[in-house]
């Protein structure tokens, strides 16, 4: 049985047509002082999946929680949460005096109610395994890289794979490997929320580009390696995501930027959802049985 909030009914859905699971809802009555009640509106068997993609992370965090203690108290011995998005991970440690490793306490949290997780490119960079991050009995991290790379030779034959920071270096390579394709890294400066530059020493010849990155948030991370590939001289340039977050304005900061295309994985509920992940995300799924 796979439990999900209504918003994502859709993915839960694609994932239990593959495995011929069946689908039952969680239900939320929000109380207007702001608390949430969480209603599993089917009892669970021994087993319990719940998706819940984490991108709205503080309140979905709490009624993810509250999800799985439903779970439990209706009898379910073993819960999986499926979180296709995993927020707090680029925290892995204190940048600056007076921060906390965000990553730790989160991944604390969600191994304390989930005895396995499956997520899809968590953002892994000084902390490289799933499991150190989200310490529960499985953690399971599916790779969005050989979908993106299909979907580049499909709809982008012959274009420059191009990461906009080390940190997606070997994500980079592997996708243009995938697609036999040429790559390039671009070097990241960020100097706050929204201000980021991005800048390429030496570009392969190329009339068109693809930037992969995991996240879009804010938008400028891909509006900034854009400007920099439009200034170089290549003429089309389109931007292909895992996660698309885009908070408010991030969309119109991209598109400015000269992005023609902007795709996405379905890992986040999005417009511009075009590469499948459930298939992916079913397998594990079916894997860890
Ligand atoms: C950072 O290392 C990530 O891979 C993304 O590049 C970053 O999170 C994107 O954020 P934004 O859209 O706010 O620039």
């Amino acid at each position: 049985m796979i439990h999900a909030f209504a918003e994502d009914a859709a993915l839960a859905r694609a994932v239990a047509r593959t495995l011929r699971a069946r689908c039952a809802a969680v239900r939320v009555h929000r109380f207007p002082d702001g608390e949430t009640l969480i209603r599993i509106a089917t009892p669970p068997g021994r087993h319990a999946v719940l998706v819940s993609p984490l991108h709205n992370p503080n309140p979905r965090l709490v009624e993810t929680m509250l999800a799985a203690d439903a779970l439990r108290q209706a009898g379910a011995q073993r819960i999986t949460l499926i979180a296709p998005y995993l927020p707090y991970m680029r925290q892995d440690r204190v940048f600056e005096p007076g921060e906390p490793v965000s990553q730790r306490v989160m991944g604390a949290m969600l191994a304390r109610w989930f005895d396995e997780l499956i997520t899809v490119e968590p953002h892994l960079h000084r902390v490289t395994r799933l499991a150190d991050a989200v310490p529960c009995r499985r953690a399971e991290a599916v790779s969005a890289a050989p979908a993106i790379a299909d979907w580049i030779v499909r709809n982008a034959p012959g274009a420059l794979i191009v990461g906009p920071d080390e940190e997606s270096r070997r994500w980079t390579f592997a996708i243009a490997r995938r697609a036999g394709l040429e790559a390039a890294i671009g070097s990241k400066h960020r100097s706050g929320d929204r201000t980021v530059t991005v800048r390429f020493e030496k570009l392969p010849a190329a009339r068109r580009a693809v930037i992969v990155d995991d996240i879009a948030s804010s938008g400028a991370t891909l509006a900034a390696a854009a400007r920099a590939l439009r200034a170089s001289g290549i003429g089309t340039v389109d931007a292909v995501i895992v996660h698309a977050i885009f908070a408010p304005g991030a969309r119109a900061a991209i598109r400015r930027a000269g992005v023609r295309r902007i795709v996405s994985c379905d890992t986040i509920p999005d417009p511009s959802n075009v590469i499948r992940c459930a298939p992916l995300i079913a397998a594990a799924l079916e894997a860890l049985r």
